[in-house]
């Protein structure tokens, strides 16, 4: 079996960062989320994986590598275009040949692995395996609906539905799809839909197998998170934070107390501060008379000055200083200067990019 990551796309959601840079390297717990994908094909078993990549391909390339550091080969296939899931599927197919295949969003991150859909889907060898589950807000996703029992229709981000079990991105195919690809259209949208290739391999009478993963919307907190926004990227890093194991590399001074589940990286400078896990600190970071609190993840090279950070994530080589109040549920880029200065007029001064957010108490 092989598998296909999709890295592709536009990541409008998650503008100004995804202006620069691919929303799959966006690290939680400073790993790119793509890296977790790969884990997860890895652990199944998975050792020949394609990458699907978009204009952000050269930095996945430089992130990923050929893949020997995770243990499997990858194969880079550009999709000229960001023309939809199953045209990411259409231009995969010489790298994919006769095998079935894992295709895994490369923005999603299933917490308990994919080593026993793998499995059923050997044992009972469907021509289509899906992944649903309970969501809140069943219009951010494909939805899937039921007639007796038996999976009848999937319809791509409804507008209304009589469902909430929304397709996770982790699917596995056998070559049938790519009959089924071969016979859609595009969407109103413009792209070519994985839902509708999956509703035409159910229409053509031939086996679709779904698994429902989550029972309760509850209960998706744990397991399955598609990070396309804000919020959900807060709740995955949540997720990966809390299984960290605690390592500090560093040797911390009388100054300094370290409390719960926390990583320092080799090459942190930590002076007159408190970190509260679970939370990891980048290695070349200094944190300095500042309160790092729970789940944030504080990439390589930052600097956190006479301020209080928490539920966040900073990208690298970024500076906050001198903050009154605390920094809580952001996400700040690369190489960005968050700092408050004395100079007159006292106000308020922003350089900051298209679809950037900015909320001020
Ligand atoms: O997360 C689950 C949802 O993922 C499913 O419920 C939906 O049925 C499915 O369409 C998808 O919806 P999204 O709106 O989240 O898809 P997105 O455009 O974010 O793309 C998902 C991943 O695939 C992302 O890593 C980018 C990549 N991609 C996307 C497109 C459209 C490509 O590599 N090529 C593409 O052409």
């Amino acid at each position: 079996m092989k598998g296909l990551i999709l890295s592709g796309g536009r990541g409008t959601r998650l503008r100004p960062l995804t202006y620069t840079s691919a929303k799959q390297l966006i690290p939680l717990a400073n790993r790119p989320i793509l890296f977790y994908a790969i884990d997860a094909l890895a652990a199944a078993g998975i050792d020949d994986i394609g990458i699907v990549t978009g204009d952000t391909g050269r930095e996945v390339e430089e992130a990923v590598g050929d893949g020997a550091r995770f243990g499997v080969s990858i194969t880079y296939i550009p999709q000229g275009a960001p023309l939809g899931l199953a045209h990411a599927v259409q231009v995969s197919r010489d790298f994919l040949g006769d095998s079935a295949f894992v295709m895994y969003l490369g923005d999603n991150l299933v917490r308990r692995g994919i080593v026993p859909i793998v499995e059923e889907f050997k044992r009972t060898c469907p021509d289509a395996l899906i992944l649903l589950a309970h969501v809140e807000d069943p219009r951010q996703f494909g939805v899937a609906e039921f007639d007796g029992g038996r999976l009848a229709r999937l319809v791509e981000k409804p507008s209304v539905t009589t469902s909430d079990l929304a397709l996770v991105g982790v699917y596995v195919f056998n070559s049938t799809v790519f009959d089924a690809i071969d016979a859609i259209d595009y969407s109103d949208r413009g792209e070519l839909e994985i839902t509708d290739a999956i509703q035409q391999i159910i229409d053509a009478g031939r086996i679709v197998e779904s698994h429902i993963i989550l029972e309760s919307h509850q209960a998706r907190v744990a397991t399955w998170k598609d990070t396309g926004r804000l919020e959900d990227l807060l709740e995955a890093n949540r997720l990966v934070l809390d299984e960290i194991e605690p390592l500090v590399e560093i040797s911390i001074g009388p100054d300094v107390r370290v409390e719960g589940k926390v990583v320092v990286s080799a090459g942190a400078r930590l002076h007159d501060c408190v970190v509260r896990g679970p939370a990891i600190i980048g290695a070349g970071t200094c944190i300095e008379s500042a309160f790092i609190g729970p789940y944030t993840s504080i990439s390589d090279c930052c600097t956190v000055r006479h301020a209080e950070v928490e539920n966040s994530i900073l990208l690298q080589g970024s500076v906050v200083e001198d903050i009154v109040g605390r920094i809580d549920s952001s996400l700040i880029g690369k190489e960005c200067l968050v700092r408050r200065t004395s100079k007159r007029p006292r106000a308020h001064k922003l350089l900051l990019g298209d679809h950037s957010r900015l909320e001020m108490s």
